[in-house]
């Protein structure tokens, strides 16, 4: 039997790698660009850390984490997300006095397990930033235009950023109080999990998917309706800061997030292109996680992107394979030698350098290399080892250059020859 992955568990092909590293690095680049250090989180954590945040009524926490008994009692799980690692890390290196306003991103895998579909595995991974000790508007908006940026360098086509409030400790009680009983009211129309959710977490009932539940919440009390006065000027005033500073959001009163730590703004990027997962990025303020977890009242804002969602909407403009710049062919055993250090000194300057096997023929060889895309060829026979020169095939003007490049020539020496006999050069 042919032993197979783990469902939901995937291995990522070498195109699929290239994609990925570029939407990273594009990221990362803007992130930078606005102030976040990165940092480097563990994989395992305690399970308590998930269930005093992101909260035991949410579906991640109820029925999604891996978790384990570790030798000594304690219960660990893969993370499931990041935001409450990255406060635990914060707290844990008194960054709360060393940098109290700190900003930082971290990336890597996260684990859920979920129902594996397009753009939802169980292992996926993550590109996320949090913005800690800010507890003004201005953050919110700051961390809603960063979110778009990231989106406009990655090259997501056709994204929509979606903005809420999900009011705080003063005023979502009495509103869940509200929502619950209009839930109530139509309990027949509900499916089974907003059924259970009625008590537990009624807030969920309102980004249900199911038909007859979207229709039994049509005409619900919202949280943008109901919210304190506080929540309402702070809401007031993100919208107002991103639209003088020009970023486009969209309201949308019925998106509350999958996760219990959230206070006030929330937001989630969505894209074309996904399916039912379109879901690329979200977040928002988490006001109490840093005391939840017994540290100081640390006000915080951020947001995640899955980078498999994120490659996807961004498909069509996949980097392929760097191209490869000079091909070394020796057409003898006794030249591989000669060739390999050649290879090795263009390489360690810089040049993407393929090495052909002098096993193969000279047809077989320089099909190969017309195959690679490389500008030249540098052939390595029995004459050229005699000269101490290699012949040099300009591929662009399928011309050769008998014995032109020094064998031992030092790198920058053999590339300029090379610029200089091939137009369009090396
Ligand atoms: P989240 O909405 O649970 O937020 O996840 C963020 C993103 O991770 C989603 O928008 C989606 O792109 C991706 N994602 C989530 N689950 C899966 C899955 N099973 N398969 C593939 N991609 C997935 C958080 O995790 C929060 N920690 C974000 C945050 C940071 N809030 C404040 N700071």
């Amino acid at each position: 039997m042919k032993l197979a992955a783990v469902k939901g568990f995937r291995d990522i092909q070498a195109g699929e790698v290239l994609a990925r590293r570029a939407v990273l690095e594009a990221s990362c680049k803007v992130l930078e660009n606005y102030g976040f250090e990165e940092l480097e989180l563990p994989l395992l954590e305690r399970v308590e850390l998930f269930q005093r945040t992101v909260g035991d009524t949410s579906d991640i926490v109820e029925k999604e984490m891996y978790t384990f008994e570790d030798r000594d009692g304690s219960t660990l799980a893969l993370r499931p997300e990041g935001t409450a690692s990255l406060v635990r890390a914060y707290l844990a290196a008194g960054m709360a006095r060393s940098q109290p306003e700190g900003r930082f991103y971290y990336r890597g895998p996260m684990f859920r397990r979920e129902r594996p579909q397009k753009g939802r595995f169980r292992q996926f991974s993550q590109i996320g930033a949090e913005m800690l000790g800010r507890s003004d508007p201005a953050a919110d908006a700051e961390a809603v235009t960063l979110v778009a940026d990231i989106c406009e360098a990655v090259g997501l086509r056709e994204y929509s950023v979606e903005l809420n409030s999900l009011g705080d400790d003063a005023c979502r009680p009495a509103y869940r109080k509200a929502l619950a009983a209009w839930g109530e009211a139509r309990i027949d129309s509900l499916c089974e999990d907003c059924r259970s959710r009625l008590q537990r977490n009624p807030l969920r009932l309102l980004d249900c998917k199911v038909e007859s539940c979207r229709e039994a919440m049509q005409g619900a009390p919202m949280m943008v309706d109901s919210l304190c006065d506080d929540c309402e000027r702070h809401h007031g005033r993100v919208k107002e800061l991103l639209t003088e500073s020009g970023v486009e959001v969209t309201a949308n009163p019925r998106m509350v997030r999958g996760l219990d730590y959230y206070c006030r703004t929330a937001f989630e990027v969505t894209a074309a292109g996904l399916g039912s997962q379109d879901a690329v990025g979200g977040g928002g303020r988490y006001d109490g996680l840093a005391a939840s977890l017994g540290g100081p009242d640390i006000a915080g804002v951020g947001f995640a992107f899955g980078l498999e969602r994120m490659v996807l909407a961004a498909a069509g403009q996949e980097p392929g394979a760097p191209p490869v710049d000079i091909v070394v062919a020796p057409l003898e055993e006794r030249a591989l030698g000669v060739v390999l250090g050649l290879a090795r000194r263009l390489r360690r300057a810089g040049k993407r350098v393929e090495v052909e096997s002098p096993s193969r023929s000279l047809k077989a060889q320089m099909k190969r290399a017309d195959r690679s895309g490389a500008a030249c060829v540098l052939l390595v026979g029995e004459a050229e080892l005699e000269a101490g020169k290699a012949t040099l095939r300009d591929m662009v003007n399928k011309a050769d250059h008998a014995q032109l490049i020094e064998l031992d020539g030092d790198a920058e020496q053999v590339i300029k020859c090379i610029g200089e006999a091939v137009k369009g050069g090396a």
